[in-house]
């Protein structure tokens, strides 16, 4: 896959882009240009995932009344009136029986896999989806939130702004983007530019949260 990175505005490097994110909860109506919208998507489906199976499914909402009953079906938070867009990640969990054959050939055109690993796959991902069962949903999501994290710090970087969002009813949101019983629902993330900055809210000491080699054993 080939992105072209519009050049016109230096894009913030990952660090920078990491560090400045903050959650978004006001938003400008200004539109984002079709051809950065772009770059943002393909931005997004870069990101990896389990096997490389891509079980991400992103739903662009834009239209005013979409956005309208996607805001009803998240308490009412505004910034997905605001925003331009908010990027609806869903996930559709891969099942054993599924035709691998689109990512396994890719693969090998790519020169990326070689036919013993292909067919290793071939044989290993049924099996594996079989032997995770119930977690395949949670497995899905997981592909989906890396997939956002992506999303979210590559608008960062490249002039834009966006909030994480779990507040939702899964059901409504499901309704609002005509989502069947396959598709879980992973997050929401609106994405625009800021109509106000946000202040940092601190993150807990590392000894809180950060372990060497043992839960309990402090890094610092
Ligand atoms: C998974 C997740 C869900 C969140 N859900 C919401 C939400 O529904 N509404 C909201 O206003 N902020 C939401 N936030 C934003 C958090 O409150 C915010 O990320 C946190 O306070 C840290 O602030 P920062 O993102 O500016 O570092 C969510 C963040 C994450 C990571």
């Amino acid at each position: 896959m080939t992105i072209a990175i519009d050049r016109t505005t230096t894009p913030l490097d990952v660090p920078s882009a990491i560090l400045q994110r903050r959650a978004i909860k006001t938003f400008k109506p200004d539109p984002i240009p079709p051809e950065l919208l772009h770059q943002l998507i393909e931005l997004t489906v870069a990101a990896p995932s389990s096997f490389n199976l891509q079980e991400w499914r992103i739903i662009l909402v834009q239209d005013e009344e979409q956005k309208k009953a996607l805001a009803a079906a998240s308490w009412n938070q505004q910034q997905i009136i605001q925003a331009p867009v908010t990027f609806v990640f869903a996930a559709e969990p891969f099942l054993p029986d599924a035709d691998l054959s689109p990512i396994l050939d890719q693969a090998m055109a790519n020169g990326a896999w070689n036919e013993a690993t292909v067919n290793y796959f071939r044989d290993a991902i049924p099996k594996f989806q079989t032997a995770i069962g119930d977690k395949r949903r949670e497995y899905a999501i997981k592909d989906a939130m890396i997939a956002a994290t992506h999303t979210a710090l590559a608008a960062e970087s490249l002039g834009l702004s966006s909030c994480f969002m779990n507040g939702w009813i899964e059901d409504q949101v499901k309704a609002v983007i005509g989502a069947g019983n396959n598709l879980a629902i992973a997050l929401l993330l609106p994405i625009g530019y800021a109509a106000e900055p946000r202040k940092h809210p601190g993150r807990l000491p590392l000894s809180a949260n950060v372990f060497v080699d043992r839960v309990g054993h402090s890094y610092s």
